[in-house]
């Protein structure tokens, strides 16, 4: 199939996270078709270690949306997915067959993060060329012992992230990415050309209005200010450690990674 026109790549280039639903069911078979559609993504040695909750009980969403900061989008969005890291399925398995569970590791841990996140976005893209909107929820763990116990996980199943998913109320905006040569390097790493694009990434975000025209003091130059962009934005965001409850969290699911 050719880049141009080409239906996939027309789909993917629209995305843009929705948080404003209309009440509009998503049927069952919707919802079928959206996680069969991520059970297609490849899997490490196809273990298949995830599972999802697809939760549409207004009441499940409405204290789902208090767990998760309070965000509006959960109570609004007629359906929630919790996607969930999941070696319960496995350790069924060695019980059956009658071999030990090696589970405790930070690689089997990754293994599960990156099976659930690869299949998380395919069923969002599936979602999408459906018509709807979708939302990544990473708040989904911010009271993750809550969370576990509203939606039963059983031990060695942790939820890694939400997703609301509806018909969007309004069209949204495309958010810009970094410039290509920021993220893609040939042969080697470089870092050649990642200052002047982050620059250039910092006026484009400025561009949308998305800081509202906040302004912010310019390092090491006294009462000198600039326009406050993505570089700032980002900085402040991972300057404070976040989620420090989840080890312990992790380790009572059975996860007491080596
Ligand atoms: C793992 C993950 C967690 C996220 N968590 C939230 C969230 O809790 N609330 C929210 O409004 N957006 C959340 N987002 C959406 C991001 O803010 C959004 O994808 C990013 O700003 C880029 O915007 P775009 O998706 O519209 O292009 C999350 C995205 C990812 C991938």
């Amino acid at each position: 199939m050719p880049r141009e026109n080409n239906p996939i790549l027309d789909q993917i280039g629209k995305h843009a996270s929705v948080r404003a639903y209309r009440p509009d069911p998503v049927p069952a078979e919707d919802i079928d078709a959206i996680v069969a559609a991520g059970q297609r993504t490849s899997s490490s040695s196809n273990l298949q270690t995830y599972a999802v909750i697809a939760v549409t009980e207004a009441a499940t969403r409405n204290t789902l949306s208090h767990l998760c900061g309070d965000q509006d989008q959960i109570r609004q969005a007629p359906l929630f997915l919790a996607w969930c890291a999941d070696l319960s399925r496995l350790d069924r398995a060695t019980v059956l067959r009658g071999h030990p569970h090696a589970h405790n590791t930070v690689e089997s841990f990754l293994i599960a993060a990156v099976d659930t996140a690869i299949t998380g976005q395919t069923a969002a893209l599936a979602a999408e060329s459906l018509g709807y909107g979708i939302c990544y929820i990473g708040s989904l763990r911010n009271n993750p012992a809550e969370v576990i116990t509203l939606l039963g996980l059983p031990r060695l199943m942790f939820p890694l992230f939400g997703m609301t998913v509806g018909v969007p109320a309004h069209p949204h905006r495309l958010r810009p990415r970094l410039p290509l040569r920021a993220v893609l390097h040939h042969e080697r790493y470089s870092r050649a050309a990642e200052d002047a694009a982050l620059a250039e990434y910092d006026r484009a975000m400025i561009a949308t209005g998305i800081y509202e025209g906040r302004q912010v003091a310019v390092p090491g130059k006294p009462g000198v200010m600039e326009d406050y962009g993505w570089t700032e934005h980002s900085a402040r965001r991972v300057s404070r450690p976040t989620r420090l409850g989840l080890r312990a969290v992790l380790r009572d699911q059975g996860f007491d990674l080596e």
